[in-house]
């Protein structure tokens, strides 16, 4: 299966989510490969905390025993022809994911290259050819090929898009998870994004993607939920207001197509997310430093990625209009 997390603004939790969603499914015994095509942005080393890997693998990273050598970047403009790899248990500066080795399915990081800014273009044929040879074959190695694309209406989209409507991956379960805040701009933002002019279902279906079929395979997540319940201990005011405003939101997400009925899952606010992008682990909770409700999201969140029933189609909810 191939998930590819993507968002309309920045900062919307898609990184340190699909990290932690990605550790989770690691612990499960799943293998996941988690692919950094996030070029503008690579921090997923930073939230494995992989030393020397925060930003992508840096520019004068010698080759080394651990088959490090150049990031996605460098792969997709035909520089090399096999991207650096990273274990992420036996190379991680937090022991207590270290212990966690042989425990578990693996969970390998793509990492992208530090300098390598945006690509120019998501059609350019060879490396639209790269990239579905590379999801090809980490699809076919590891159960869950988790892509984190940059934001927005990129080239990355564009090029995943263009990679999954070739022949060879046509066949394979492609999964799109679209994160956002809780907030009025992100909605409106996430609906341009699936739905509006150059957006995800425009730009697939001149890819050559069935439109409707495309549609099927989007779900939201919403992160940074404020929680409701405790607010309901601050002043009562507050909490008629919070509670109104998210009446309010949800409206306005059913009515700009990104509402409940397609929904995988929300993330609650996380106090240590606030101070550190990371992975919240169970020794977390068990020292009180996190939230358990974060971890239970994480798994729920996990689940509903693998539950088939949260995957038929919707009939009549998703249909895209004419
Ligand atoms: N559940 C949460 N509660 C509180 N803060 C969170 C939560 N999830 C993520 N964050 C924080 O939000 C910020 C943005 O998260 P992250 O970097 O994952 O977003 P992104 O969408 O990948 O951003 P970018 O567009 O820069 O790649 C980070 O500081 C992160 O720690
Ligand atoms: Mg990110």
């Amino acid at each position: 299966m191939i998930v590819f997390a993507t968002s309309d603004k920045g900062g919307t939790g898609r990184s340190v989510t699909s990290c932690n969603l990605g550790y989770r499914l690691s612990r499960r015994g799943r293998s996941i490969a988690y692919v950094d095509f996030d070029f503008g942005s690579p921090t997923a080393g930073a939230i494995f905390e992989l030393g020397g890997f925060e930003r992508g693998v840096p520019p004068d990273r010698a080759a080394s025993g651990a088959s490090i050598g150049k990031g996605l970047h460098s792969y997709l403009l035909g520089e090399i022809s096999v991207p650096t790899r990273i274990n992420v248990r036996d190379n991680t500066s937090r022991d207590d994911v270290r212990r966690l080795r042989g425990r578990g399915g693996q969970l390998v990081l793509f990492p992208g290259d530090e300098s390598g800014g945006e690509l120019r273009s998501g059609n350019d044929p060879e490396v639209i050819d790269r990239c579905a040879r590379l999801l090809l074959s980490v699809e076919r190695e590891f159960d869950i090929c988790l892509v984190d694309l940059s934001g927005g209406r990129s080239t990355a989209m564009e090029m995943a898009l263009n990679a999954t409507a070739t022949d060879a991956l046509q066949s394979r379960t492609v999964r799109w998870l679209i994160f956002q805040r809780w907030t009025h701009q992100h909605i409106l933002a996430t609906c341009g994004l699936v739905h509006g002019a150059h957006g995800l279902l425009d730009r697939g279906q001149r890819a050559g993607h069935s439109r409707e079929k495309l549609l099927e395979s989007v779900r939201f997540v919403r992160t940074a939920i404020p929680r409701l319940d405790r607010s309901c201990g601050g002043p009562a005011p507050q909490a008629v207001w919070l509670h109104q405003q998210d009446r309010m939101l949800n409206a306005l997400a059913g009515a700009s197509r990104v509402g409940a009925s397609s929904l995988l899952g929300t993330v609650p606010v996380e106090p240590i997310l606030q101070w550190r992008e990371q992975l919240i682990l169970d020794v977390d909770v068990q020292k009180e430093i996190a939230e358990a409700g974060t971890v239970a999201a994480y798994d729920r969140l996990a689940d509903a990625l693998l539950d088939e029933r949260i995957w038929r189609p919707l009939p009549g909810v998703l249909r895209p209009r004419s």
